[in-house]
């Protein structure tokens, strides 16, 4: 599959001028929401996703935290929809078609595919990056990759206790 060509760059080529302008909104900021707040708004502003937010492991349900777009489900159960699967088996999960994930939550109807990306620390998953896209088949492993290392960049700074 070729790949895509936003704003005459590649995907792969946005994530990499992204990263070090994350990395360096994030290196002083030792706030965990104000982190994901920017994080949220600079990934959804490169690449217009649907919707781009996190979700924070509260005891045993996973509530919404800071994010761009339309409003969503405020709590979502470990185990349950794409979020709860992500955090259950501590996996990135990619969605092509939500009508085929049996049991994804649909927040929005215009919702066509995901992509999970769980925060790990101290091996214990304290929250998920969530990504949503109204056309199918958005999300592949350019974005598991650098999502990924987006994730990780947070939880370095996090301390659990301040989740
Ligand atoms: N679709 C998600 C729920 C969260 S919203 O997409 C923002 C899920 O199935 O877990």
């Amino acid at each position: 599959m070729e790949e895509l060509i936003i704003s005459g760059q590649t995907k792969k080529e946005q994530y990499e001028t992204l990263l070090p302008q994350i990395a360096s909104v994030i290196e002083d900021e030792s706030d965990m929401i104000a982190n994901m707040a920017n994080v949220a708004a600079m990934l959804h502003e490169t690449f217009h996703f649907w919707w781009t937010g996190f979700y924070r492991v509260q005891g045993d349900q996973l509530v919404l935290g800071p994010f761009q777009g339309p409003l969503a489900c405020t709590r979502i159960a470990k185990g349950r929809g794409v979020c709860g699967t992500a955090w259950k088996k501590a996996e990135t999960i990619v969605v092509e078609d939500v009508f085929q994930f049996p049991g994804h939550i649909a927040c929005s109807s215009a919702s066509r595919s995901e992509i999970v990306v769980p925060m790990i620390h101290q091996d214990e998953v304290i929250g998920v990056l969530d990504i949503d896209s109204e056309k199918v088949a958005t999300f592949d492993e350019v974005d598991v990759l650098y999502l990924k290392k987006v994730v990780e960049n947070l939880s370095k700074k996090l301390i659990k206790n301040a989740c």
